[in-house]
């Protein structure tokens, strides 16, 4: 029995890869290799394809948050409401534009922040909300912009991991002031290596962020502000180019094998399935499960070739590195529960048939001893 991997590159629609690949020749053969017309291209497509205002291609989904920050200017002595149950990554940016974070617990049945727990975190120094759309799913955008008007705060979207997904028809990352997405490779749209975008429909802050990927320049070697180097690279944007236009057709798939392992794993031992909320259309970027027997089940699937993932296994407010920031063990109850209960299934474009009634065959084949 061959070893079933957490995730694999498929060809998926098949011929994609052909396609990259030629994409990237042209790409090679077009001889601009910075900021060239591959970028603007995937930009104006994405930013289409989002119905949003304006797309910047940058570095990585990290430098998208960190630059999409400074663009709604927070920075030091501002505090940037967030989730405990997310990636680093997104705590991380915070801290670094000088901002402090300040967690609050996460929906107990979707797993995103909610407005009724963003608002208990609110003070006079609450600059933005940083909502995650976790897994796949959009937070419920309507409360969370009605809050943010009536505190007259900024309103940021990690939207990382929901590439397509959408609340009341509306794509992620078009509902904030701005937006953060990541085309890690493994992410709904991908890129061969790392990539990123900061979404805005704001003109300034389109327009910082525009200088600020690339050292504060409005022309050659004139710096209008201080910047970084963050571009996306050519080579990526020309992959993105050729894999945005499958991005509805790979969702499709996810949502179709998502769909089967909600049909055949239903009612089986203490499992917990994921849940789509009102308006949403969730898009799995992860397929996450939850057991009390998580660590047992995950070894059984390991012994049997399955191979999983948790997201996450330690809530940022235990990290050690984050201390500092003075929580402890049972502030979000919650998150701790999903950090000790969740599993992450194999789901990904191109899993066959054959794969996926093995490891519903053997989740269920586990729950026969508990
Ligand atoms: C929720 C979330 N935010 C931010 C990031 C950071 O993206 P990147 O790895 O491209 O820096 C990721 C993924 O890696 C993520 O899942």
């Amino acid at each position: 029995m061959h070893p079933l991997p957490y995730f694999q590159f498929r060809d998926f629609p098949a011929g994609l890869e052909a396609q990259v690949q030629q994409a990237l020749f042209a790409a090679v053969a077009g001889k601009q290799y910075v900021l060239g017309p591959q970028v603007q291209a995937f930009e104006q497509d994405f930013a289409a394809y989002l119905g949003a205002g304006a797309a910047v291609g940058v570095g990585n989904g990290y430098d998208a948050l960190v630059i999409a920050l400074r663009a709604l200017s927070v920075g030091a002595g501002d505090e940037v409401v967030l989730p405990v149950h997310t990636f680093i990554a997104t705590v991380n940016a915070v801290l670094q534009v000088g901002a402090k974070p300040v967690l609050a617990e996460p929906d107990k049945n979707t797993y995103n922040l909610t407005a009724e727990t963003a608002a208990k975190h609110i003070t006079s120094k609450t600059k933005a909300i940083l909502a995650v759309h976790l897994y796949g799913q959009v937070c419920q955008m309507e409360v969370l912009q009605q809050l943010v008007q009536s505190k007259s705060i900024k309103l940021l979207e990690d939207a990382a991991q929901a590439h397509g997904a959408t609340y009341k028809n509306k794509p992620a990352g078009s509902f904030g002031d701005a937006a953060a997405f990541s085309f890690y490779p493994t992410k709904n749209l991908g890129a061969l290596g790392d990539a990123g975008a900061v979404v805005t429909s704001d003109a300034n802050a389109e327009a910082f962020a525009r200088k600020y990927r690339n050292y504060g320049e409005s022309q050659k070697y004139t710096s209008e502000q201080i910047g970084i180097n963050s571009r996306l690279d050519e080579l990526q944007a020309a992959v993105l180019r050729v894999k945005l236009q499958h991005l509805n057709n790979m969702n499709t798939e996810r949502q179709r094998l998502a769909q089967l392992y909600l049909q055949q794993l239903q009612h089986t031992g203490d499992l917990i399935l994921p849940e789509t909320a009102p308006d949403c259309k969730h898009v799995y970027h992860i397929f996450n499960i939850r057991t009390k027997y998580r660590s047992q089940l995950q070894e059984y699937l390991q012994q049997q070739g399955i191979s999983t993932a948790i997201h996450y296994p330690v809530p940022v407010h235990l990290q050690p590195a984050y201390t500092f920031l003075g929580y402890k063990a049972g502030d979000f109850p919650v998150a701790e529960e999903l950090a000790s209960t969740s599993l992450s299934l194999p789901l990904f474009p191109g899993l066959t048939e054959a794969e996926q009634q093995r490891v519903v065959e053997k989740v269920k084949a586990f729950f026969e001893r508990y």
